[in-house]
């Protein structure tokens, strides 16, 4: 059979499928031997395809990653994973072959086993925001492919993402649907993935006044004072137990303070720490949190194979609809709590729940029990993930360079009066402190791929026609380090923002458009608060000579491999003037 002959033929209909009875007549049969050696020879052409590529490459064992064939590539991933390359050979292979022949650039449809690691989420293992930097290399800027049999759009170039979230806005502003997405999210209604349309719009207006405006921005400063005193005290404390300074596991002192802050705003209630009110309901709630931020981002390959939905692959089904059940219980417990606490009495609107109940008696079929859950749940795990993992990976660049962590206490000493901590007001004045962070969240953007978002007709970007129920991926690895943009992009250089005064579509840790982050401000402010303040009152050191290892993992939010862990010790000019008793 010719390749040309093999592509192009089309296969009749199995008149059997819809007449059964014909089965008698012997026609399945014959049909099912067609596609019997219709198979063979494609998979003989294949295997032989497969095998001329293998011969090559060990002709060429030098030969640069850049110039190898799509194929060969594969290989060389079959090499360092053989369970996931054994499995699905010919999806990694066919999905290839079709695509250069459909003259699509090229993407692997699998470049990583998402069986590997327990943290892995389908995303990730499909279409890793480093590997498809890699790949770009190979086939161009922006991608136009299949994760497995879901269209897909990679984009990797400023000019194709300003075209995405400018004239094409309100056509991406959709987001796919996923497993995930069904069990964690009240049946597609909440904010994050909800689809574009009235009630989103509700959500997005009813998020920018009620939730993220300056004026509810203010009014809990008291509350992220406060926890970030407890921390501080702790440290202390454990730097007076341990003669003048202490060894902090800082990945998760940050997850806690995080969530901390996120459910003292939201419920009035803090599960970490010391002061938990009751230990063994925080002790619960604790392991909820851990399996909500392992599990919200996970997604399962029966969302790009639909045939594994029949199978439950992995059992992910099960396990998203039994933690769901656990987690609304959570959350409906913290809205009855608070309406107890309003009808008892309690001073209302003191938390966002309580705001969100005094919107529910006005409007009581709008702004249900449900509706409340499922805000409280996405800022939760929003806020928590992305707040910890950007201060982890700050922390983690400055004790690697601790000049600038001199220029951070400069500046502070230099803004902040003598006998006074870091306020949040504060910050405008601290532009080295942006762009500290800035640069962190350039180099490591916690949502690397954005969500991912979806066209909802079709159209055309960067020249390619996008058709209708395309997912777009919004590559910020490959953006934040590209090097036609960046100079030296993979080094931490804080003061190359000083001049930069547009960033446009070169960095955008936080999305753009319609669909952008809408905690980005309560967002930098947390980070801003938390990362000075530890500055301004501790003296940080590596807990060896041996610079921090960066390796970056994988996850929906690519977290970093090793746990960060600091020594800290109190500056002695805090220790003279602050008792760091919270207010
Ligand atoms: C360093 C901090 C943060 C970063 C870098 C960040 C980044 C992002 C990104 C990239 C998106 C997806 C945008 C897109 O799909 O185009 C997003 C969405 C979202 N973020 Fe954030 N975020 C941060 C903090 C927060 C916080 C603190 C909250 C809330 C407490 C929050 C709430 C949300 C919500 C609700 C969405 C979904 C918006 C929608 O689909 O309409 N984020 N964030």
């Amino acid at each position: 059979m010719s390749t040309d002959h093999m592509f192009s033929a089309k296969l009749p209909t199995d008149t059997c499928e819809y007449v059964p009875i014909m089965r008698r007549s012997g026609l399945g049969k014959k049909y099912r031997k067609m596609l019997e050696n219709y198979q063979r020879k494609f998979d003989e052409f294949m295997h032989d395809l497969i095998e001329e590529s293998r011969r090559t490459e060990s002709g060429s064992a030098s030969s640069p990653d850049q110039s190898k064939t799509i194929i060969q590539s594969l290989l060389s991933l079959q090499e360092a994973d053989s369970e996931f390359y054994t499995l699905f050979p010919n999806i990694c292979t066919y999905s290839a072959v079709f695509r250069l022949r459909n003259k699509l650039i090229c993407f692997p449809a699998y470049t990583r086993s998402p069986f590997k690691s327990e943290r892995n989420t389908v995303v990730n293992s499909v279409v890793d925001p480093k590997e498809s930097t890699e790949w770009r290399h190979h086939a161009g800027n922006d991608l136009s492919s299949f994760v497995g049999v879901r269209k897909a759009l990679i984009v990797t170039s400023p000019s194709a993402v300003e075209e995405c979230f400018t004239k094409n806005d309100i056509i991406f502003a959709n987001r796919p649907r996923s497993l995930s997405s069904k069990h964690f999210s009240y049946n597609y209604t909440t904010i994050s993935v909800a689809p574009y349309g009235d009630h989103w719009r509700n959500l997005r207006r009813l998020a920018a006044l009620e939730i993220f405006s300056p004026a509810r921005i203010a009014v809990f400063i008291g509350t992220r004072k406060t926890e970030l005193m407890l921390l501080l005290r702790e440290l202390m404390h454990k730097c007076n137990e341990g003669g003048g300074s202490t060894k902090v596991d800082l990945k998760s002192k940050f997850v806690e303070l995080a969530f901390n802050i996120l459910s003292m705003t939201m419920a009035g209630k803090r599960y970490y720490g010391e002061s938990v009110a009751d230990a063994e309901e925080a002790r619960k709630a604790r392991f909820f949190i851990r399996e909500m931020l392992e599990n919200s981002g996970r997604s399962n390959l029966g969302d790009y194979l639909p045939f594994l939905r029949w199978v439950d692959f992995k059992g992910l089904e099960k396990r998203f609809t039994t933690l769901m059940q656990r987690l609304d219980k959570f959350m409906q417990d913290m809205v009855d709590e608070r309406k107890q606490l309003l009808a008892a009495g309690s001073n209302g609107s003191a938390t966002m729940i309580d705001h969100l109940l005094s919107l529910q008696e006005n409007e009581h079929e709008y702004y249900s029990d449900e509706l409340i859950k499922g805000i409280i749940m996405v800022l939760l795990i929003a806020g928590t993930d992305t707040l910890s993992i950007s201060l982890e990976w700050a922390m983690a660049l400055l004790l690697n360079q601790p000049e600038a962590i001199k220029k951070i206490k400069a500046e502070i000493d230099a803004h902040v009066p003598e006998d006074g901590l870091l306020e949040e007001q504060d910050l405008p004045n601290l532009t080295y402190l942006q762009n500290v962070i800035k640069e962190t969240l350039r180099l490591y953007p916690p949502v690397p791929l954005l969500i991912p978002h979806e066209a909802s007709e079709d159209c055309t970007v960067a020249g390619y026609h996008v058709s209708k129920g395309t997912m777009l991926l919004v590559n910020l690895w490959a953006i934040h380090r590209d090097p036609k943009l960046w100079e030296d992009p993979t080094k931490f250089i804080p003061e190359r923002h000083q001049e930069r005064r547009d960033d446009g579509f070169t960095m955008l840790p936080f999305g753009a458009g319609r669909r952008g982050c809408p905690g980005a401000g309560i967002g930098t402010r947390v980070l801003g608060f938390v990362l000075g303040t530890l500055v301004q009152v501790f003296e940080w050191e590596r807990p060896s000579e041996e610079m921090v290892d960066l390796t970056e993992g994988r996850g929906f939010s690519i977290p970093k491999v090793e746990p960060l862990e600091a020594i800290c010790r109190p500056r002695q000019a805090i220790l003279q003037q602050h008792s760091l008793v919270p207010p």
